[in-house]
């Protein structure tokens, strides 16, 4: 991942309207592994990521900045939420799990792009496997075969629906969970066991994605594969901790939830400060790899937190309120925008949806007056109105008419929640 800080804040700017703050705080910390990736081996070791606490209202792009950070780097990269952790199971909370999630992650990454450099190799024995099975199972059926036509037209991609019998192996091998880390039983006896093989009836473009799976999966040495997921994981692995502010209790709060919140932190401490967790792949050392915690703290603070855990996030920035002008570019100006999803989804129905400027004004407007009057959702405001607002043509469209082009204006707005006002009591619809 070799994108500069201010690259980072560009993508992110596509789909995220303002917080330049929090931008930049990940910009810096992504960039900042890999400048740390670049050192001599001694310096490397010790230098630690520092961690970031997002802290702002609900609603104004604290999990979407997440989202798309995970989609930018290519590093493996999680999402929990700290209340998973709250519910205790028989053998404990499972914070390590999120550890063992995050390896899983990794080595599922690693795998595809091995996959993707032995495809070459290991195409010309799939194809002679599915010219075997094509001519097999033409035989069976009485069909006269001749090999080489089928050679050529599965070549031009003439077959690729034929229904045709092949020898696979066996997925899913029993696994076996007994607290700790899961002890793939299956995986235990590879090698020692051939796979069993079982007939199974598939297309041939299904077929071939099996077997190209398979026959990857022989060409691939396994233990690279997690070595190196190792790797990343250790160096690379970024975890997104949401809702953080739910596992902080009040200060000085002394009741049970206060105490479990107080546990919670407790348990996820060592993972943060750096430790080793077990997992089937191999032991995994936490001390590089970076956090970002997020929460709205309505009610609980930072400073709440356990010292030694608020020690492990020295980078605190705070997300901003979302304006009327905020409001108005992310209805319409970024990627993916709120009304380009609609458009999009109407569009399936013949429904050419566009919408005038005054029209996002007035939106706009809305969402901040129901935001300061009724409670402060941010940016799901948005959504809620532009649901309300389209509830008419999104139950009329049919898609059995011509193409239709609806403009919407303010006036379509006004009248569309003139009427909705007077026939329910507009509050109760609108959260
Ligand atoms: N700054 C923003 N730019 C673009 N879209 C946004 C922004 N903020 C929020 N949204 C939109 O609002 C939705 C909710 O935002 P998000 O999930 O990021 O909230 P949050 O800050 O994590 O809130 P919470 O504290 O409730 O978890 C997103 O799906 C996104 O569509
Ligand atoms: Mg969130």
């Amino acid at each position: 991942m070799n994108l500069s800080p201010r690259q980072i804040v560009e993508e992110l700017d596509k789909y995220i309207i303002g917080q330049p703050k929090a931008k930049r705080a990940v910009a810096i910390a992504l960039r900042n592994r890999y400048r740390r990736s670049r050192l001599p081996k001694e310096v490397r070791e010790e230098i630690t990521p520092k961690n970031i606490i997002m802290k702002g209202p609900t609603g104004v792009g604290k999990t979407e900045i997440a989202r798309r950070l995970a989609r930018l780097v290519k590093a493996p990269f999680i999402k929990i939420e700290a209340t998973k952790y709250t519910e205790v199971g028989y053998v404990g909370r499972d914070v390590e799990s999120m550890i063992r999630d995050l390896v899983e992650t990794a080595v599922r990454m690693v795998k595809d792009e091995k996959t993707h450099e032995v495809e070459a190799k290991v195409k010309p024995s799939v194809d002679a496997k599915l010219v075997d099975a094509i001519c097999d199972s033409r035989r069976a059926k009485d069909i006269a075969v001749d090999k080489t036509i089928v050679t050529e037209e599965l070549a031009a991609g003439k077959l690729e629906d034929e229904q045709i019998e092949v020898n696979v192996a066996e997925t899913q091998k029993p696994m076996l969970a007994i607290g700790g880390p899961e002890i793939n039983l299956g995986s235990m006896f590879d090698g020692m066991m051939p796979p069993r093989k079982r007939k199974r009836k598939l297309s041939v473009a299904r077929a071939r994605e099996v077997l190209m799976a398979e026959e990857s999966d022989r060409v691939i040495d396994k233990d690279n594969v997690f070595a190196e997921a190792i790797r990343r994981t250790e160096e690379e692995g970024i975890i997104f901790i949401d809702e953080i502010d739910k596992i902080i209790g009040k200060a000085g709060g002394s009741n049970n939830q206060d105490v479990s919140r107080e546990g919670v932190q407790r348990d996820i401490l060592p993972i943060v400060e750096g430790s080793t967790v077990a997992t089937k792949y191999g032991n995994v050392k936490t001390d590089f790899i970076l956090f970002i915690a997020s929460g709205a703290f309505h009610v609980a603070n930072i400073e709440d937190m356990i010292p030694e855990l608020q020690g492990r996030f020295p980078i605190r920035v705070e997300l901003d309120n979302l304006t009327k002008d905020d409001f108005k570019k992310i209805l319409a100006e970024t990627k993916n925008s709120i009304i380009f999803q609609y458009a999009s989804i109407l569009k399936v129905d013949n429904i050419d949806l566009k919408f005038a400027d005054d029209a996002l004004d007035e939106i706009a407007d809305m969402a901040e007056k129901e935001n300061e009057t009724s409670e402060n959702i941010g940016a799901r405001r948005l959504h809620t109105i532009i649901e309300l607002l389209l509830e008419d043509i999104s139950f009329n469209a049919t898609g059995e008419h011509p193409l239709m082009e609806i403009v919407i204006d303010r006036n379509y707005v006004r009248n569309a929640f003139k009427e909705t006002n007077e026939k329910y009591d507009l509050k109760k619809f609108i959260l």
